[in-house]
């Protein structure tokens, strides 16, 4: 039996798909390049195998999007920047939670679609890395994350939950969960997202929201890992 079917056994087939996806974008990284680090679990691998490849003399530098992912980026030796230095990112790359047939997303179940939002928009391309169970016919299968202010924040979910969803603050082992930016985060769960652009342009326009996890119309490429093999869709 092979290395490699040998360690499949050892992780899940989700989280080997996300490994195949991610190391499959790391190909995209030239030297030289400013690149825009996701978050979660799928990130984790590629920050991996980044790191391998500026052990063997890739020069790159990346800004990342969460506290977790400037965590690891330094445990596997990838230098890091902020916007100070680079306002023009080459390439981003992210996980997501849903994706559609249109390459629009929804992002933040790890909380972090502030940050993501900033670093994906400032980027030249971005590249979505994902497991086959992140692609949906139509996103709001899962709840929407809404990042949204502290202060008031009971009377911005009644005005969110007036657009037609159900909202439950995120909370984590019974505390609320705080985003890197201090705020709270309401998942909110819609029937059905008919028209994503429009209900982000909604949510936009209520006070005490500070971001949706909507990403409309900014992903390149997506790479997802199917079983054994690697899809790319544009
Ligand atoms: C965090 C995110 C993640 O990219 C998203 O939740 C996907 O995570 P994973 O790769 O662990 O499935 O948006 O805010």
């Amino acid at each position: 039996m092979s290395e490699q079917l040998d360690y499949t056994k050892l992780i899940e087939q989700s989280d080997y798909q996300k490994k195949m996806a991610a190391e499959k974008s790391v190909e995209l990284i030239e030297d030289g390049m400013i690149i825009g680090l996701g978050s979660g679990s799928t990130v984790y691998w590629m920050l991996k195998r980044l790191g391998e490849r500026v052990k063997e003399g890739l020069v790159v530098k990346g800004i990342p999007s969460s506290k977790r992912t400037a965590g690891w980026a330094d445990e596997f030796g990838i230098p890091l920047t902020g916007f100070h230095e680079a306002m023009q990112l080459d390439l981003a790359i992210d996980g997501a939670d849903e994706i559609d047939g249109d390459l629009n997303l929804i992002k933040g179940g790890g909380g972090s679609l502030v940050r993501e939002k900033i670093v994906n928009a400032a980027a030249n391309r971005l590249i979505i890395i994902a497991d086959k169970s992140k692609m949906v016919s139509h996103l709001g299968e899962s709840a929407l994350p809404v990042e949204v202010l502290p202060f008031g924040w009971e009377i911005t979910a009644k005005h969110i939950s007036q657009l037609g969803c159900v909202t439950t603050l995120r909370k984590k082992k019974k505390e609320v969960f705080i985003s890197d930016n201090g705020n709270y985060i309401l998942d909110c769960q819609f029937d059905h997202i008919a028209d994503p652009k429009s209900l982000h342009e909604s949510l936009k326009l209520l006070v005490g929201v500070v971001e949706t996890g909507l990403f409309i119309g900014m992903t390149e490429q997506v790479i997802i890992g199917e079983n054994e093999t690697i899809k790319i869709i544009y």
